[in-house]
């Protein structure tokens, strides 16, 4: 097939591995595309992908060689789409678009995993250029090829423009069962169903959403990886294993999209060596950021989520490769006690209730996350809208994610998914079984910081009485920090000269 002059009625920047599949995801669902990259080999591949696959007799795809000529080959306004790495390459694309000539009721979309303050950052910058909108992406390359999930934000003048192109190509779920409706093949197309897409608020919130998004990821991974450590290292089974363990539980609560690549990933042999390949790789995390974004945030809000924030230091930990190795041999553990093939049943069953009670603390902080940050800017977000569209395309679908919905469907202002009367049976049914996870992992020296730090979290909690009383007196010991007493009205503050010989209590004015 030649390539023809179209005007067309996208412009795509980024031809990466998920600029190239949201192309051809773009063009499956009728958009003709104008796609550009600095590296000329991917506007070629991209074009090549899209003959061999193009079923019909009409190009879909026009490489360009330039910014300009990606304008020219557009319908007006223009609508562009990037998916270039976040950051300085988001501004680099900016301001040769505004070189090559972009008008302020162009739009440009964002696409990328960018820091949400700087993407409200940049919609005040370039407002007199064009129009930035964004819309995080998340899904990996299959899902930008056959269905992501989509959080758009910003302009809703732009939204109004983008919705049904973003209806069209992002993932879909059954409305009658809440299940995925999975696309496979290129050409395949999903017309009904509900969209994982949906406008989340002003510029920066569907990036704030996303991040949250990933630091839920980065537990929800961590949780699996603490698993799989206890069934390997705790009770010796191969990978195959704790597959086919894993393949169980996940036709039961913890069925996932992560579950069931990591049952792939544990079954696959090295072709060199036909051993498990996870055993022969490196055991150092890498992480890009958005996970310590989601943790900083949740501290600087004051809002507890250290499930996410365990999840970030066990990656650190991990690439502390040398000094582990070196501690392994200096540092002691217990002797790991013989188990009985029934104990070794009981330890699996247990493990399985404390992941899922794990998995709903780092949803429960997730979400309690987006709550206090909506409060915090001012944004209006719709939390069951924001769990349906988690439920197909994204990373950490999973079929969880309809209790998540029906929950804030019951109750939109809830404070914290624990709260709920689903997930707090599920809890409640659970908890006694997550102890004794924990109980035998620590007595077997398996770290298990996810799982234990989300029983933590979940016994503070639920604990009307905490130890800050202490704390307290020790703030107002060395700093004159005041406190409060419970026996007096509230809002009154106390100091105390604390040392033995004077122990007059005064008041302090608030
Ligand atoms: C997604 C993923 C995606 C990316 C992560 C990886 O939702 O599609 O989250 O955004 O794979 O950013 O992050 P790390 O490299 O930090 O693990």
């Amino acid at each position: 097939m030649t390539q023809q002059k179209l005007l067309c009625d996208i412009g795509f920047i980024g031809l990466g591995v998920m600029g190239k599949n949201l192309v051809l995801n773009l063009a499956d669902n009728g958009f003709n595309i104008a796609a550009f990259d600095l590296s000329d080999d991917k506007v070629q591949a991209v074009i090549a992908q899209d003959e061999s696959e193009n079923t019909t007799n009409t190009p879909r795809v026009y490489g360009c060689s330039s910014y300009t000529e990606l304008l020219s080959q557009l319908k007006a306004p223009h609508l562009i789409v990037l998916s270039v790495p976040a950051g300085a390459p988001v501004d680099q694309v900016c301001e040769n678009l505004i070189g090559a000539g972009i008008q302020p009721d162009d739009i440009i979309i964002d696409t990328g995993n960018s820091l949400w303050t700087d993407t409200v950052e940049r919609e005040k910058r370039y407002k007199s250029n064009f129009l930035l909108f964004s819309s995080a992406v998340s899904g990996g390359e299959v899902g930008a090829r056959f269905g992501p999930s989509l959080m758009p934000s910003g302009s809703p003048y732009a939204w109004a423009r983008v919705k049904p192109i973003w209806e069209a190509i992002a993932a879909k779920v059954d409305a009658q069962t809440g299940k995925p409706m999975v696309r496979t093949q290129p050409g395949q197309v999903i017309t009904d169903g509900e969209p994982c897409a949906a406008y989340i608020g002003p510029a920066g919130a569907g990036h704030y959403v996303k991040m949250v998004h990933n630091g839920i990821e980065y537990a929800d991974m961590q949780i699996i990886c603490e698993a799989y450590h206890v069934l390997k290292s705790g009770l010796n089974l191969s990978c195959d294993e704790i597959a086919d363990i894993f393949e169980k539980w996940n036709d039961g609560p913890l069925d996932s999209y992560l579950m069931e690549i990591s049952v792939e990933v544990l079954r696959h042999k090295s072709s060199d060596t036909n051993t498990p390949l996870v055993e022969l790789i490196l055991d150092k995390a890498g992480q890009k950021g958005t996970g310590l974004w989601t943790a900083m945030s949740s501290l600087e809000l004051g809002c507890p989520a250290p499930t996410i924030a365990q999840a970030v230091y066990a990656r650190s930990i991990s690439s502390f490769k040398t000094l582990r190795t070196q501690a392994s041999t200096v540092l002691d553990g217990p002797e790991q006690p013989a188990l009985s093939e029934i104990e070794k049943q009981q330890v699996i069953t247990q493990l399985h209730d404390a992941m899922y009670c794990a998995k709903i603390c780092a949803y429960a902080q997730g979400f309690q996350l987006m709550k206090l940050a909506a409060k915090e800017h001012g944004w209006t977000l719709d939390f069951a809208s924001i769990a349906k569209i988690w439920r197909a395309g994204c990373i950490i679908r999973a079929a969880f994610l309809q209790s998540i919905t029906d929950a804030y469907q019951r109750d939109e202002t809830l404070d914290n998914l624990m709260l709920d009367d689903f997930f707090a049976k599920q809890l409640n049914d659970r908890q006694l079984n997550w102890r004794k996870a924990i109980c035998h992992a620590t007595m077997q020296g398996v770290p298990i910081g996810a799982l234990s730090t989300s029983l933590a979290y979940y016994d503070s909690m639920r604990s009307e009485t905490l130890p800050a009383n202490l704390l307290q007196g020790q703030r107002d010991f060395f700093g004159a920090h005041t406190f409060e007493r419970i026996d007096k009205p509230s809002g009154k503050k106390y100091h105390v000269q604390w040392s033995t010989k004077a122990r007059e209590t005064i008041q302090v004015d608030t």
